[in-house]
């Protein structure tokens, strides 16, 4: 059967988990061109901090795989790239200035994403009872949610909201 004809809840699973790899590599590169874009030491510093955290959570996901018993491998996708690919358009047209707002931003969209797939991984992983995975899941959406929470607080004080 093809890898990418789904019929049950645990092809749906191994897809997700599989697209969630390509999300986590997707999300550090994009770290890395957000932290050459942004203009504020702090603001390349949070970046880079959290590619170190991500790093991390490729291994994790790779541990899923082995609990879950699915041959790591990878799947598109397409959200990743269209947030990155939106950034890379808004900093190409901007001025200097403008991008630590434009790079903050589109990581915080990076980060949102990103808590919505952890989501999608935690609720069919709990419902199978596979409290290993579960954890490792639960702590990367965890540092996502964080991160988001970082780079809210630093967007609104660059905004002074
Ligand atoms: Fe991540």
């Amino acid at each position: 059967m093809s890898q990418n004809h789904l019929e049950t809840p645990e092809d749906l699973l191994r897809f997700k988990l599989r697209v969630a790899m390509t999300m986590e590599e997707d999300s550090l590169a994009a770290l890395g061109e957000l932290a050459e874009a942004a203009q504020t030491a702090d603001i390349k510093k949070l970046f880079r901090h959290h590619a170190d955290e991500t790093r991390e959570q490729i291994e994790n996901l790779k541990k899923v795989f082995q609990l879950l018993e699915v041959p790591e491998s990878s799947a598109p996708s397409p959200a990743t790239k269209g947030i990155s690919k939106h950034a890379e358009s808004l900093i190409q047209r901007s001025a200097p200035e403008l991008r630590d707002q434009i790079t903050l931003s589109a990581a915080l969209g990076n980060e949102h994403y990103e808590m919505a797939a952890y989501e999608g991984l935690i609720l069919p992983v709990t419902a199978m009872g596979a409290t290993d995975a579960l954890k490792l899941l639960q702590d990367n959406c965890d540092q996502e949610i964080h991160t988001s929470e970082e780079l809210s607080t630093r967007l609104r004080e660059l905004l002074g909201v």
